[in-house]
């Protein structure tokens, strides 16, 4: 189906997306995005900064004797505690039928002398739920590993190895029951998947999707970023051309370079302005594209 000619915009907004201001109720119709893991430890500095309470009870373990099976758990509590104020931004800025996607990785760790497992998935679940978001069945991303017998514990011997992690989760909620289209939206006709990328990503397992080169500088492979396939096919599943897409922890600006690419309009949010050179060069903020304008706005706000 023909549909007239779009430009997007795009929106970066280098502050904390606990609280998103300069975004209107109701106004973004999806959300993709991959948060800082909780208990993972590239992102401990961060937690710490998002509260103080953090960086004390890690101070603490230091000191407790008998409490420190109590203060992990309060430190790995709290940490989501960090993350509960952007999920409740997004059910605020979310349509109604609105989607979110989460991209999760559960970490293990050995905190207080124990190897143990983090399921940060679980806790993001309860979450959104408690906020009033409907859970929908999740995605499990298969991750291509170059140790394929790898595995923690001690040769052959039962009893005391581990399980490796070896997939992520995109956990997928809604805001209340499904959104509605007028008859033949032609935008939604124009945005239709075919049968065969039907059956590959509805299905619950993901197992053809390769990493990220990580040719870039040290600060974007500190970003943790998801490789380009995981948001494209998640704004195809989710959302139709024109509509407005968020990811509230931008990091290099992978969901912003799909969001352009699929002629939906997005916006990030990452409390990292050293990432703006990282996210320029991925966007390709200076290339004008005929086929597919689109205009990008930076926007500082006092961290
Ligand atoms: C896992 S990374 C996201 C990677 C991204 N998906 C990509 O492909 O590059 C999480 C990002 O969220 C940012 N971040 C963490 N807490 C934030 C907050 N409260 N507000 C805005 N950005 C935040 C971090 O600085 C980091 O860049």
């Amino acid at each position: 189906m023909k549909i007239p000619a779009i430009k997007t915009t795009h929106k970066i907004i280098f502050g904390d997306s606990r609280h998103m201001d300069e975004i209107e109720d109701e106004s973004v119709h999806l959300v993709v995005t991959s948060p800082p893991y909780p208990m993972i430890q590239i992102w401990d500095d961060l937690f710490k900064s998002l509260d103080e309470r953090i960086r004390k009870k890690w101070e603490d373990l230091k000191q407790v004797k008998d409490e420190k099976e109590r203060t992990v758990y309060q430190i790995y509590e709290l940490m989501h505690e960090a993350l509960l104020p952007v999920w409740k931004e997004l059910y605020r800025v979310l349509i109604p039928g609105g989607i979110a996607c989460i991209n999760i990785g559960d970490a293990t760790r050995k905190v207080n002398g124990i190897f143990r497992l983090f399921p940060n998935h679980s806790k993001i679940i309860e979450h959104f739920e408690r906020i009033g978001f409907v859970t929908l069945p999740y995605i499990l991303w298969k991750k291509p590993t170059n140790k394929p017998n790898a595995f923690l514990g001690s040769g052959f011997l039962p009893t005391n190895a581990y399980v490796t992690l070896d997939v992520e989760y995109i956990l997928i909620f809604r805001k209340g029951r499904p959104r509605r289209f007028k008859p033949k939206d032609p935008y939604r006709y124009a945005s239709k998947y075919t049968k065969e990328e039907r059956d590959r990503w509805f299905s619950q397992i993901w197992d053809d999707i390769r990493g990220v080169r990580q040719n870039h500088s040290a600060l974007a492979r500190r970003t943790a970023a998801y490789p380009e396939e995981i948001p494209r096919r998640l704004i195809r599943m989710f959302s139709i051309i024109g509509d407005t897409v968020l990811d509230p922890f931008l990091g290099t600006g992978t969901t912003m370079k799909v969001a352009i690419e699929l002629k939906r309009n997005s916006i990030g949010y990452e409390i990292d302005p050293n990432l703006e050179s990282v996210i320029r060069e991925k966007i390709g903020v200076n290339q004008r594209r005929i086929d597919n304008p689109f205009e990008v706005r930076f926007i500082h706000r006092d961290l």
